[in-house]
């Protein structure tokens, strides 16, 4: 006999457990590598885990991205595709769940968040205005300097500092925006560029409070706000839990409320929305929507499938409404909380609050003996797989790229290391997995050397680059 006591995870807790609500039904095998296999593998992919091929990942986080599980729902709608070229049922049913849980009036599918992004860009900004934003994300901020404008982060000073527990880290500073405004002059100002749960930030949401707050400021100068909702029914449920007079109001309605107050979205279906590939955009102005339904004919495909299969926008639409439903969406941070509260308490060092779809390592403080200029977020995810088999992303200098004007690295406060997770898709177990291998990598720290970037593409380099361990 031993005197042992095994404990849930609910008791160790000192509370009821919780489960997935949901049960699985089809399963697809993963397999654990050799150390030597790893070591191969990392060294052809150029030390980036965006050139692996996923056959060699065991649990892979590298995004939420497009890699979530869709529900027998979802894969009975797959077969209900009606791909007309014109005119698919398909479409209006997404149109019908964009309206009914979003609130729009009117949308443009497209093929994925990027789609979206490039149409918005293209139809509001003109050479020289300015476009600012709580913190940059990588496509969204190409696709508006392409366009000729210039992103200014007007996001609190907070959600630069890995260390502050600021409830709502994704609010827009106000004061940053009505001085750029009065600076520049309402014109100069294409839009406020407003995202959900801020993705650089480490997944950080933004409050009620200041979402409302915007609109009076942008409201005063007549500057109109869309809303990146790629992850915006996760920022509801912080809403739901950290804002005074939201407890008792349901996710499909903190969402509703929230996209109210502004102007329009655009959206990367396969995060919140559940599906493996898909995207659209919606607005309230009606000659905007002209000009959107016009340019999406030209880079996406028909203003009734932009991109899409009748098949996948299906799916979407049966997504969206699975992914308001309030035991879904706490179950899905849930887990991220769980993986995040494990790492906090063996001191290993994560953006706080743990945000909503990922936890972000601060390889800053984890590789303390490390400069930036040798890529410690990359050094890390490289480290990682090394050991485990565990596939994260580099969130930090190589994302953040170069200044178009001085051609320099742009060279962020945050560089992370990301491991995003899946919706629907992992268990309590990976998550462990995960966990053990976190620490493993943390205890072997000072033997770390980083990283020399030997290739760099000139977009988005972070997805192509390739490196050499230094020695
Ligand atoms: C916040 C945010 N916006 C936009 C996008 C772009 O979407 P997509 O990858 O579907 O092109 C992403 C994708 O990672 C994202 O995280």
């Amino acid at each position: 006999m031993t005197d042992r006591h095994f404990r849930t995870m609910g008791q160790q807790a000192e509370r009821r457990s919780w489960a997935e609500p949901w049960k699985i039904k089809m399963v697809e095998p993963i397999r654990m590598t050799s150390r030597e296999d790893r070591a191969r593998a990392l060294a052809e992919a150029g030390y980036n885990t965006f050139l692996l091929r996923s056959e060699d990942v065991y649990i892979d986080l590298l995004t939420d991205s497009g890699t979530g599980a869709m529900s027998d729902r979802q894969w009975a709608g797959m077969m209900l595709g009606d791909e007309a070229y014109a005119g698919s049922r398909n479409f209006y049913h997404l149109e019908d769940a964009v309206r009914t849980y979003y609130g729009y009036p009117h949308v443009v599918p497209t093929h994925q968040g990027r789609g979206a992004e490039h149409l918005m860009s293209r139809a509001l900004i003109s050479r020289g205005q300015f476009v600012p934003g709580n913190m940059y994300f990588t496509t969204t901020r190409l696709h508006q300097e392409l366009a000729g404008g210039t992103f200014v982060d007007v996001i609190i000073d907070e959600a630069h500092d890995p260390t502050s527990l600021r409830p709502f880290k994704g609010n827009v500073d106000l004061d940053k925006l009505d001085g750029l405004i009065r600076r520049e002059g309402a014109e100069k100002i294409a839009f406020m560029s407003l995202a959900g749960t801020v993705n650089m930030a480490g997944g950080q949401p933004v409050a009620m409070a200041n979402v409302r707050a915007l609109r009076e400021l942008c409201d005063r100068y007549g500057v109109r706000i869309y809303l990146d909702a790629t992850r915006m029914v996760e920022n509801a449920l912080f809403i739901q839990e950290r804002e005074e007079g939201y407890r008792d109001t349901p996710i499909a309605a903190i969402l509703k409320e929230f996209c109210s107050y502004t102007d329009g979205c655009w959206m990367s279906a396969k995060k919140d929305n559940l599906v493996n590939i898909g995207g659209w955009l919606a607005v309230r102005d009606a000659p905007l929507f002209d000009k959107l339904r016009n340019l999406v004919v030209v880079y996406e495909g028909l203003h009734t499938y932009g991109g899409m299969a009748g098949r996948d926008m299906e799916a979407v639409a049966i997504g969206i409404a699975e992914s308001v439903e309030d035991d879904h969406v706490r179950a899905r941070v849930g887990q991220v909380r769980y993986l995040g509260d494990l790492l906090l308490d063996w001191e290993i060092p994560i953006v706080v609050p743990v945000g909503g779809h990922a936890i972000f390592l601060d390889a800053r403080r984890f590789y303390a003996h490390l400069a930036q200029d040798v890529f410690p977020a990359q050094t890390l995810a490289a480290e990682l797989y090394l050991d485990s088999g565990v596939r994260a992303m580099e969130r930090g200098i190589v994302s953040a790229g170069r200044d178009p004007k001085t051609g320099d690295h742009r060279r962020p406060k945050l560089e992370l290391t990301r491991l995003a997770i899946p919706r629907r898709v992992y268990t309590q177990a990976h998550m462990d997995v995960v966990a053990e291998a976190v620490k493993a990598v943390h205890d072997a720290r000072e033997g770390a050397r980083g990283l020399r970037m030997v290739y760099e593409p000139s977009y988005l380099r972070f997805f192509q680059a390739r490196f050499d361990p230094l020695p």
